[in-house]
């Protein structure tokens, strides 16, 4: 019926609306005059530096450096890559799932972390990108995915350890970026934490059921964690001292907390859960300092963490291998779906004036 209004000879109501429409798009332009009136300043560095300062939000719509929107396209990008690529180690244990409960869990998580992949390539499509690019960054190896999952899922009490302890480390890291000063990226994370909270309760019941087991799923366990501990330590990148990026972002409250306190707070957690499940941290100088009111703790092998980015991991060429494979397995898939898109599109603009 309302379609009807634009439609000649009814030119009365046709003006009442587009009136109305030019109302609202002057009543935007007006917000948005207010919102840098506010800022008490028209000037859009201004605006932005008063923003970040007052810990309120950058939204799409809003002026920032170019700089600031490089960066967090870089980060945003690489956490939705982690995501994609983070499917596989796990994915490898779905078909060998000691059981049907335990298959169909490994399944929902492993599939949630293709929903984190897609809510973050959505939050970096804000920034300009499309997605379709950054997925050939990634493809093309010039843009990276965390370390972490460059290493191989050797056991079943891999899975657990893998939701205990990279799970675990995703959440102290992911945890204060929920309120990093770019909205899209603070709300999706927000979702991704409360999942992945999730997957760190499954991990460490899993390694608890084998903790509990017979001398040989104990065993495994350890084993598990064994290998698992230091390359956890590592996703919390370089020291603070070599770490490139790092200053920059948190000036901008993109990141809200150094790597290497970051890391610690990851330490002083896991010893307890540790305890807990009767396993050892394999750290024979892990005590606790009571000056400090921390864990002293040994570092991860840096260099090595360097080599695995690099490319020089147990898996990079694996997982790379796999990825192109799939994106290449899935391109029918693409293509229906656009055609589909464009169908439907075309089938609206079609219907549209009937429909009315
Ligand atoms: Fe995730
Ligand atoms: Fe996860």
């Amino acid at each position: 019926m309302y379609g009807n209004d634009f439609s000649p000879p009814d030119e009365v109501s046709s003006g009442a609306l587009l009136d109305q429409v030019e109302a609202a798009e002057a009543e935007l332009r007006a917000a948005a005059a207010r919102a840098r009136a506010q800022a008490g300043d028209a000037e859009p560095q201004d605006h932005f530096e008063s923003v970040i300062a007052a810990d309120q939000k950058i939204e799409p719509r809003d002026w920032m450096p170019e700089d600031y929107r490089r960066s967090l396209v870089r980060q945003i990008a690489q956490h939705a890559h982690s995501e994609i690529i983070g499917m596989q180690p796990e994915g490898n244990w779905i078909t060998r799932a000691p059981s049907l409960k335990r298959k169909a869990i490994l399944l929902a998580k492993v599939q949630d972390e293709a929903g984190h992949g897609l809510y973050l390539y959505a939050a970096a499509e804000t920034l300009g990108v499309d997605r379709e690019e950054l997925v050939e960054l990634l493809l093309n190896g010039r843009q990276k995915y965390s370390s972490i999952f460059n290493y191989p899922t050797l056991t079943w009490a891999d899975v657990g350890a893998i939701g205990w302890l990279v799970d675990g480390a995703a959440i102290v890291n992911q945890v204060p970026l929920c309120r990093c000063s770019y909205g899209p990226y603070a709300r999706a994370m927000i979702r991704v934490c409360k999942e992945e909270s999730f997957h760190q309760r499954q991990g460490y019941e899993i390694l608890h059921t084998l903790a509990h087991g017979t001398p040989g799923q104990r065993a495994m366990a350890q084993d598990a964690v064994d290998r698992w501990w230091y390359p956890s330590l590592a996703m919390f990148g370089p020291p603070d001292a070599d770490s490139t990026h790092s200053a920059k972002s948190m000036a901008w409250k993109i990141k809200r907390f150094s790597n290497d306190d970051l890391r610690q707070r990851f330490v002083d957690m896991c010893v307890q859960q540790a305890e807990a499940l009767g396993l050892r941290i394999p750290d024979p100088d892990l005590r606790w300092n009571d000056e400090r009111q921390a864990y002293d703790y040994t570092q991860p092998d840096y260099d090595e963490l360097m080599r695995v980015i690099k490319g020089d991991g147990p898996c990079n060429r694996q997982r790379m291998e796999h990825r192109r494979r799939a994106h290449a397995d899935g391109a029918w898939v693409r293509e229906a779906a656009a055609a589909y898109a464009a169908k439907r599109a075309e089938r609206a603009q079609r219907e549209e004036p009937v429909a009315a």
